[in-house]
């Protein structure tokens, strides 16, 4: 968990679970429940270098699953160091949508490489930073696959078997870890999804007593967008 002044959200689950729009529905009321600055942002491409490792591992070639694995790493990394952590020193609210436990899910889930070694990895490339809360949208692949659009990636080709492991390593990590992860069936519409979050997360984060609070100043915070 992180020991700065801020709070750190990330959004995990498989491709098409809606992460991106829930992510950003979310940052929009944390915003306006806490009065604090909330950066969203994303893993792999939070950064320009991130950019440049996203579009090399996502729309180049073949990539062997270790080179794989250390590219993610080195994205966030990165993304931690120059982005995630001063922010969450200045006292902000961090949703990344997508972060460390994706890297276990698809590289070592997926891609079959020791758990172990892939989360020591970027355990050490960001100095062992973890979110304080882990919303899991929780969905089947085949669901998820059929609200995808547009022309696939190189991990959206990776077939069902890669997408039914991934899904399955996510589920047991939150499992094992109630206290970080927060698990939303994604299935229902984005509005009962997000209500859903909401009301999870704020008995999470005792932000119960500020919620009313936040109706009279809703849509005053900040915001700053990273990507
Ligand atoms: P993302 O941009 O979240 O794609 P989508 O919006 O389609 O879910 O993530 C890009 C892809 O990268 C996604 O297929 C998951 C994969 N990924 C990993 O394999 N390992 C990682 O550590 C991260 C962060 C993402």
């Amino acid at each position: 968990m992180s020991t700065a002044p801020g709070f750190f959200v990330s959004f995990e689950g498989g491709d098409g679970a809606g992460k991106t729009t829930q992510a950003r529905l979310l940052a929009d009321w944390l915003g306006a429940v806490t009065g604090r600055e909330v950066v969203v942002t994303r893993e792999p491409g939070g950064t320009d270098l991130g950019r440049e490792i996203r579009r090399l591992v996502l729309h180049g070639d073949h990539v062997a699953p270790r080179a794989e694995a250390l590219l993610y790493a080195a994205d966030r990394a990165h993304h931690v160091a120059t982005l995630v952590r001063p922010a969450l020193e200045r006292g902000a609210v961090v949703v990344t949508d997508r972060y460390l436990d994706s890297s276990v899910a698809y590289q070592a889930g997926g891609r079959e490489l020791a758990e172990d070694d892939v989360e020591r990895l970027s355990r050490w490339g960001t100095d062992g930073l973890l979110p304080d809360v882990t919303v899991l949208l929780d969905l089947p692949p085949d669901v998820a696959a059929s609200r995808r659009g547009g022309e696939p990636d190189r991990l959206e080709r990776a077939g069902d078997d890669f997408h039914r492991r991934v899904r399955d390593a996510f589920l047991r990590r939150a499992a094992a870890d109630p206290g970080r992860w927060l698990v939303v069936d994604g299935s229902g519409d984005v509005d009962d999804v997000q209500a859903q979050i909401r009301v999870d997360l704020a008995s999470r984060l005792d932000l119960t007593p500020v919620v009313s609070e936040a109706v009279r100043t809703a849509g005053d915070a900040p915001r700053r967008e990273s990507r």
